[in-house]
């Protein structure tokens, strides 16, 4: 069985995704629909896809199997729930909206629907994310460091906090997806944004430029994530987690454990685009959702943690998080 795609939004991460499709087994990008019509006109001539003028006409057309969703974060609307109701598979981008309540009622929908569903948490398919996970699933982790800091993304919207959400919500929410990933879920949560610069570059801008989130994990572990999206000499995005007896940094792509037997160091070839698109190919032909890493449960679950210290922030105290989530 071929698994044929459509594609809502179709700007920069959807092409990326387009082109990891065509060197995929087994999948066909048949559909788009872009807001933008002449973009969507484009990619479709350049991928041999038909553009649609609604993603509601794409969904009715029967014309796909799965869709991926890769529109920004404040322009999720319903698709999703329209999706589910035709029983048409979801890969929905990260972050999965800017508002808790409404994801979770997405959230409800998509499971009573039995569609495979996922979310773009994509650096889960590493190997050395594997074998992080393999190596800290008996280990007491006491404190937990990450960073994000990089230039700042292309996308007007992704400086603008209420069409993003900000970097935390937007973008380190890979490390703090990972973080969950490795480590378990997280408690509580006090973060400081601060803008200090980004207004001269932009002066309608109302993202924050530098944060930092300190978390306490439901193990009691602690630990904090410190971004900056105008860090334009030096990069990271690691993950370390300490303990009494090893220490663990996931990288991207390296993997280092030292304990009392080892140091080691190992760096991935993998593409995590590609292994991640493709389980979720397999995912649907076998309808199959163990071949997943990451469903919309948990993207919502890693959504509540940001927005949770987006809370923090504006009121500059400690937010705790609801415990004991029914899935
Ligand atoms: N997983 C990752 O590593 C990763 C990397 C980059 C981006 N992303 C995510 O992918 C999503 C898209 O990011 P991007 O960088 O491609 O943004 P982009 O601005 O390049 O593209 C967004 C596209 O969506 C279209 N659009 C906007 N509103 C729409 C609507 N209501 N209906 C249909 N189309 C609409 C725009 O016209 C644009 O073409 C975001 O959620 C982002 O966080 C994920």
């Amino acid at each position: 069985m071929t698994v044929r795609i459509g594609f809502i939004g179709v700007g920069g991460m959807a092409e990326h995704h387009i082109k990891t499709l065509q060197r995929i087994e087994h999948a066909e990008v048949t559909a788009v629909y872009d807001i933008n019509q002449e973009r969507s006109q484009e990619v479709a001539a350049a991928y041999g896809a038909k553009s649609f003028a609604s993603s509601g006409q794409m969904f009715d057309s029967g014309e796909i199997d799965g869709v991926f969703i890769c529109t920004p974060p404040f322009a999720r609307g319903d698709i999703e729930e329209q999706a589910a109701r035709k029983g048409i598979h979801i890969l929905s981008e990260k972050p999965v909206g800017l508002n808790v309540a409404d994801a979770r009622r997405k959230e409800q929908i998509i499971r009573e629907s039995g569609i495979i569903h996922t979310s773009g948490y994509c650096l889960r398919y590493l190997d050395t994310v594997a074998k992080a996970k393999a190596y800290l699933a008996d280990k007491k982790i006491d404190l937990i460091l990450s960073y994000r800091l990089g230039g700042l993304p292309g996308p007007r919207w992704w400086r603008m906090i209420e069409q993003s959400g900000g970097q935390l919500v937007e973008q380190s929410t890979h490390q703090m997806d990972l973080i969950r990933y490795l480590a378990g879920d997280v408690k509580e949560v006090s973060a400081i944004h601060e803008q200090r610069h980004l207004r001269n570059i932009d002066p309608e801008a109302t993202a924050y430029d530098v944060g930092t989130v300190s978390f306490v994990m439901e193990s009691g572990a602690i630990g904090n994530i410190t971004s900056s999206c105008l860090a334009n000499y030096v990069g990271r995005g690691g993950i370390e987690f300490f303990g009494h007896d090893f220490y663990v940094m996931v990288d991207i792509p390296t993997l280092r454990i030292v304990d009392d037997h080892q140091d080691i160091t190992e760096v991935s070839k993998m593409d995590f685009y590609y292994e991640q698109d493709k389980a979720f190919v397999e995912a649907i032909r076998n309808n199959d959702p163990t071949l997943l890493l990451a469903d919309f449960s948990d993207a919502v679950d890693t959504l509540e943690v940001t927005l949770a210290a987006n809370d923090s922030a504006a009121v500059r105290q400690p937010v705790v998080l609801e415990t004991g989530k029914e899935r």
